[in-house]
Order: C-alpha cells, then structure tokens, then sequence
C-alpha cells in the first residue's frame, strides 16, 4: 500500500495518541534495567510519520525504521533529531543492535509474521525486549464485515489482508522466532474516528484503497453509502456525532531468550490457524 503521510496524519493520528501506554512499558523496562537516560537503544519498527519518536526519545537512543518513503520523509521532516531509516520489517538491516523494539499498529499490516519476527528478534540484542501492540482476533470485524456485504452488492468480493491473531497462536509464533512471552493481553478499544460522519469513508479510502479504486467515482460512492448502511446500527454514534471503530488490540511484551537462524516462512499458517 502507497501510504500518504499528510492525510494518514490528519485523519488518522490517534493512532500516536494510543501509542502513550506502549511507551510507558519501554520506560518501565529502562527502569527495571537500570539504565541511565540515553543509554537504552529503541528501535520503533513501523514509526510511521514519528507520532511516539519524541516520547521515545526521552527514554534512550531512538531508530524510527519504516517501509514508506512518505512516512521515512515526513518523519525525517518532523523529528530532525531522530535517525529514521527506510527498510522492510521483515528485513531489519541490523543485528543485536537494539535493548528495545517497539512498534504500535503495524504487525498487523505484514503477511509474513514468521519473516516479521525473526527480523525484530535478530536486530535485538539476546535479553532486548519487544514491546508491541497490534489488531487482535476480532479486531474491525464490523468494519469487514461492513465493508464486505457492501462489495457483495457491488459484485465485488473482500480478501482480508490483515493479520489479527488470537492470543495462544501468536504466543507460539513468538516462541518459533526465539522470543519469551512476559505479558500478553487482548482488549476492546472502541475508538472515535475523525471527519464526523464522514469518518467511516476516510476510514474505507485510506485502508481499503486497492478494493475501492476498482470502481468508477459513481459506483464508489454507492459502495461507501452502502458501507454506511451496513455499519450504522452498531458504529454510529449520533450523539457524540463520530463513527467508533471496534478496535481490538493485542498488547504484549516478549523477550528475546535465543537466537534463530533462518528467514520467514509458511508455517505460520499452521501456526495462525490453530
Ligand atoms: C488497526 O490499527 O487496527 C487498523 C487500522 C487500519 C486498518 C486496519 C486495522
């Protein structure tokens, strides 16, 4: 997906904002370490335009790495203090660099997690800690379901691309790429979309581009009224006036206990499908 940096901000930089609680376990592990301010060394995987950068930053020594040169630019642009380099996450050009690797509302995005966590896990030094959070099993199954029914009428068809796992298979996933659960929690976290009551569309154009730009300008905007239709009992909220997306999340630390070798691969479908 081409990302757009200016707009992702704009409409969708609550994102950051829930990245707050993220952080807190990163200075609760530069506490429990020891370490004088500076010394911890962060990787933010996934750091998008830079929303927990700063917060990082007062914490160790922070990399921003992202796969967008938008997100890398805009990034750069903001937080000109702060090394931000463009790479894949499931090939970190670094190894047993980092006592920290956080990341907030990216795995979710990547196919191969097998590849995801190996990379993370090879760019830790062996005791550095991961510190995530991601969609969990459940995570925007109205927005989806939504969102299909209404391609359905369009005679158009939703392949889901996110990976949103439940708890005991993404345990075991963790488990094959070396790391060792410390924590691990799923949670409902309803939460306010931007732009009023044309939130849920904004929400439909920057996620679900590819789908939606297979229409032509009429018929995309039937198929959005009938997205709006399909969610409006359940996420439409009148009187604070917003759509609420039925986030589900899954927060979780994991300590990198051995080294692995080797790329991804596809036996995390047997894994996830457990
Ligand atoms: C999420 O953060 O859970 C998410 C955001 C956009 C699309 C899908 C999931």
């Amino acid at each position: 997906m081409e990302w757009n940096a200016e707009l992702y901000d704009e409409q969708h930089g609550y994102v950051g904002a829930y990245g707050e609680a993220l952080v807190q376990l990163v200075r609760e592990e530069a506490e429990r370490r020891g370490e004088e301010a500076g010394a911890l060394r962060i990787l933010d995987v996934g750091c998008g335009t830079g929303a927990n950068l700063d917060a990082l930053a007062e914490v160790g020594a922070v990399t921003g790495v992202d796969a967008s040169p938008a997100m890398v630019e805009r990034a750069r642009r903001d937080h000109p203090g702060v090394e931000v380099v463009e790479a894949d996450a499931c090939a970190l050009p670094f190894h047993d660099a980092f006592d920290v690797a956080f990341s907030n509302a990216v795995f979710h995005w990547i196919p191969d997690q097998v590849a995801l966590l190996k990379s993370v896990a090879g760019a830790l030094a062996t005791g550095g800690l991961l510190v995530a959070e991601m969609g969990a099993h459940g995570n925007i199954a109205r927005i989806e379901e939504g969102y299909a029914q209404a391609l359905r009428k369009h005679s158009g068809d939703y392949a889901g691309r996110f990976c949103f796992p439940q708890e005991p298979a993404y345990r075991r996933l963790l488990g094959i790429a070396g790391f060792e659960v410390e924590s691990m929690e799923a949670f409902d976290r309803p939460t306010p979309l931007a732009g009023g009551r044309d939130g849920l569309r904004l929400f439909a154009e920057q996620f679900f581009a590819k789908s939606l730009g297979l229409y032509r300008d009429e018929d995309r905007a039937a198929v959005l009224d009938d997205f709006e239709r399909a969610c409006e009992d359940e996420l439409w909220d009148a009187g604070a006036g917003c759509w609420t997306a039925d986030y589900r999340r899954l927060r979780f630390t994991a300590r990198k206990v051995r080294a692995v070798r080797g790329a991804g691969g596809m036996g995390q479908l047997n894994v996830l499908g457990s």
